[in-house]
Parts: structure tokens; C-alpha cells; sequence
């Protein structure tokens, strides 16, 4: 039916706009009342849409002063007033009003202080628990980031594609894929888009993905979700070199401007970080251990770098860095190989700096039929699922290479936010599939 609302409904601006507003300007706004208190015969109510917060005012006696003491917190409301500036309001401006007319009633908010300080029943009642205000400022923050991906990767010529999420073969190890009965065969959820992606470069020569991978990983971390949203771009002729020069192109793409557009919220979450800018700091694996084992987190050489090994590392730095040139016992099948050193892959990971620890990984791809065939056989994959994979070898595939990069993995760092489940607003973890 669409058309535009109920003439009571109807509102003259948004709260974000009301701050540009000259004092003494009427504006009639639509919201949620946020909290409400009152100081010497001044009823505050903080009035939040989809916008922002606002500070209305109602003076003791009078219509609107009834109207907003009768208004309890969560009930949907219509506000009329005057705009005027104070510098005790938040933002400098608040509206003194003139009508409140609640549109739906709220029972009693369920969301005290003590809920809040329980993760789990915080989460719990994440359907209600998103309305506040960090909530709020994540969730902008998170949906301006998927539109600078979109624009950065779309303005160097990238291609946006689509991949299936329901799939036959694992790109990152059988140990954390999602089963699922496919009529009666087995099928699994993405875990990355990438193989998909390598076919679509020899259509398309340079690709992006931006969509949901599944990970069954039980390990309970702040930076672990079984459901999430990852970046991903495969470029044909392209190197390692060109693969790390995108990344830190793209990443300090999207801080630089995030922290223009974003500032606001920025403010709200009490972040403040300086846009990196490339190159970035690069070391070795082999560094990377020894840096490691020097702080007391060694572990042998060929395994993945340790959580407490990888939070250390990452503490060691106030800018984003990669870790190169892992072995190749610790990556996946699918890795290109040094030219000097067989046992060394040309990939690397990023790191976000300040403990937050890996943010991407990426890397060169084995292009050549022969030695992905190699090295699916001394692995024992299941060959008849990387068929099709296998077979794009042998028509006329280039050196290429590429990345994955998690969404909230990104947003953790940027907006300084040690738990991953807070920056998405339904999150799954092995724990939680409600609500
Ligand atoms: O490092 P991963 O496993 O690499 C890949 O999937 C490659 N196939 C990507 C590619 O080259 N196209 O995953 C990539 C990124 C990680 O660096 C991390 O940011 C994020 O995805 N990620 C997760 N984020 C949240 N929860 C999880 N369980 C994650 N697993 C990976
Ligand atoms: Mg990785």
C-alpha cells in the first residue's frame, strides 16, 4: 500500500536534523522515549528514532508537562515542540514541547542495570536490549561499513557476485563445517565464498563477495561467532604483493572514513583511533614466533600462531599488521607455496592491532592442475567435491590471488569492542539461537 503516513503520524524532521535547526523552529518528531526524569518540576524525557537521541523538556504546569509524565519508557510517541539551544543538552539543543501524544503503549521495561551486566541475560533479550544507545551507534556503524565496502570495491572495478551458501565442499577444513541433510545427501554451509569466487575471476577477472559464512566452531572467544558476515575479493593476475597492497588499501579506506561519517557514534561507543594508513608493518611467521616465544607464548614451529600468542603480538602494535609467509601445515589446501621454500605458503593474515588480533586472511592460490591435484591427493581430500574446483586448472587459469575479511572482526577494532557478539544485532554463537 505504501503512500505516506496517518497525518498523525506524520512527522517535519528526524532528530538528527533537529540540530541544525535555528532556535525557536517548530518541529514535530516520532520516537521512542528512551528514559525519562524529572529535576525541580522539569521533566526530561530523552526521545531516541531512528536517527539519534534528542532531550525533550516540559515545565510544570501544564498540557505537555501531563502528556510526558503519563509517557513511560519504550512507548512509541509523537513529540511537538520548539527547538532551542542549551548547552547542558546533549548535543547542544533540546525541544521544549508542546504536545506529547503517545502513539503505543510499553509495560514495564524489562532492561535494568543488572541485566545489562549479564552477558546472558543481556542477550536474551536482545530483541529489546538493540534499542540502546551503543546498540544503536553499532548497528550505523556496521551498515556504513558494508556501504564503503561496496563503494571501494565497486570504484576499482570489482565485480559484486553472490555465492551459494549451501555447498559440497569445505574450504577451510572439514572440522568446522555445518551439516545439513540436502534430500537425502549431505550437504554443508559455506564457510567462504572463495571457490566460487576463483571460478567468477576468469568470467569477471576481478570479484568481491559480501555475505554470511558458517562456522561450527564450539570455542567460546570473543572473536568467534557461528554465523558471520565476510568481505571477500579475488583478483585474476595478481600476486601476494597485490593482495596485501588491496587490503591495506581497503582497510584503510574504510577506518578513514568511518571515522568521518561515523563520528558521532564513534563518540557514544568513547572510541577514538587514528585511520591507518599503508603500508603496514609486515613480519614473518618466523618472526612473529620468535616475538612470541620472547613474551613467554611459544608454541612449535608449523602450528597456527596460539590465541595467547596472537593477542600478544597484536597488543605489540598501535596500527594494523600482517603476518606472512605462514607454513604450510597451518593453512589450507589450496595455498601457493614459495618458490624458495617449499614449506612456506605465500599467504598472510592481518592483524588489528590493541589485542584484537586477526582480522583477514589472504592469500596466493595454486593455479597450476598438476599441483593442486598433488596436493589433494597427499592431503586425502575428498576429491569428488573439489572436482569442479580442481578442473578450473585446466582451463586457463591465471596466477591469482585474494582475501576474506570478517565484518565483525572489523568492527570489534574500530569500534573498540572486546566482545564480537555485540557488534551484530542477532548474534550466533554455539550457545545462542534465540532470539
Ligand atoms: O581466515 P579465514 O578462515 O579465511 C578464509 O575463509 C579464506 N577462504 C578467505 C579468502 O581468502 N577468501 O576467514 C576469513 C576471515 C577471518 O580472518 C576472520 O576475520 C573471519 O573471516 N572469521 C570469523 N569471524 C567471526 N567468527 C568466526 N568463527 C570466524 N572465522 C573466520
Ligand atoms: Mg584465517
Amino acid at each position: 500500500l505504501g503512500g505516506s503516513p496517518s497525518a498523525e503520524l506524520a512527522k517535519t524532521h528526524n532528530v538528527s536534523e533537529v540540530f541544525a535547526l535555528a532556535d525557536g523552529t517548530k518541529a514535530r518528531l516520532a520516537g521512542w522515549v528512551a528514559s525519562k526524569s524529572e529535576v525541580g518540576g522539569v521533566l526530561f524525557l530523552q526521545l531516541r528514532d531512528g536517527t539519534g537521541f534528542l532531550q525533550l523538556v516540559a515545565r510544570k504546569p501544564g498540557k505537555a508537562y501531563e502528556e510526558a509524565l503519563s509517557a513511560s519508557k519504550e512507548e512509541a510517541v509523537v513529540a511537538e515542540g520548539v527547538v532551542r539551544s542549551d548547552p547542558r543538552a546533549p548535543g547542544g539543543k533540546e525541544l521544549l514541547l508542546t504536545s506529547l501524544e503517545v502513539v503505543a503503549r510499553a509495560d514495564a521495561w524489562p532492561i535494568t542495570p543488572s541485566i545489562v551486566k549479564s552477558p546472558k541475560a543481556y542477550f536474551d533479550l536482545r530483541h529489546l536490549t538493540i534499542r540502546g544507545r551503543k546498540a544503536q551507534a553499532l548497528a550505523k556503524v556496521r551498515a556504513e561499513l558494508f556501504r564503503l565496502a561496496f563503494e571501494f570495491f565497486s570504484s576499482r572495478g570489482f565485480t559484486y557476485i553472490t555465492a551459494p551458501l549451501i555447498v559440497q565442499a569445505a574450504v577451510e577444513g572439514g572440522a568446522t563445517l555445518f551439516k545439513l541433510d540436502y534430500f537425502g545427501r549431505e550437504a554443508y554451509l559455506s564457510q567462504s565464498a572463495q571457490f566460487y569466487e576463483e571460478a567468477a575471476i576468469c568470467s569477471l577477472e576481478k570479484v568481491f563477495v559480501i555475505q554470511p559464512a558458517f562456522r561450527a566452531e564450539k570455542s567460546r572467544t570473543p572473536k568467534h561467532l557461528t554465523e558471520f558476515w565476510m568481505i571477500e575479493a579475488e583478483m585474476a593476475f595478481a600476486d601476494q604483493e597485490d593482495n596485501m597492497r588491496l587490503q591495506e588499501e581497503f582497510v584503510s579506506y574504510l577506518a578513514g572514513k568511518i571515522k568521518e561519517s561515523c563520528a558521532r557514534q564513534l563518540e557514544t561507543l568513547g572510541r577514538d583511533f587514528t585511520p591507518p594508513r599503508p603500508p603496514f608493518p609486515r613480519l614473518t611467521y618466523d618472526s612473529a614466533r620468535e616475538l612470541a616465544a620472547e613474551k613467554g607464548f611459544g608454541f612449535p614451529w608449523g602450528e597456527d600462531i596460539t590465541t595467547e600468542a596472537e593477542r600478544s603480538l597484536s597488543s605489540s602494535f598501535d596500527v594494523p599488521f600482517f603476518i606472512t609467509d605462514y607454513p604450510l601445515s597451518a593453512r589450507s589446501f589450496y595455498h601457493m607455496t614459495r618458490p624458495d621454500r617449499p614449506d612456506v605458503t605465500l599467504s598472510a593474515d592481518l592483524m588489528a592491532p590493541e589485542g584484537y588480533g586477526e582480522i583477514a586472511t589472504g592469500g596466493q592460490r595454486i593455479h597450476d592442475y598438476e599441483t593442486l591435484k598433488r596436493r589433494i591427493e597427499a592431503l586425502d581430500l575428498p576429491a569428488s567435491s573439489f572436482q569442479w574446483y580442481l578442473e578450473l586448472r585446466r582451463y586457463g587459469m591465471p596466477p591469482h590471488s585474494g582475501f576474506g575479511i570478517g565484518v565483525e572482526r572489523l568492527l570489534r577494532w574500530i569500534c573498540g569492542i572486546r566482545n564480537i557478539r555485540y557488534v551484530t544485532l542477532f548474534p550466533r554463537t554455539p550457545a545462542r539461537v534465540y532470539p
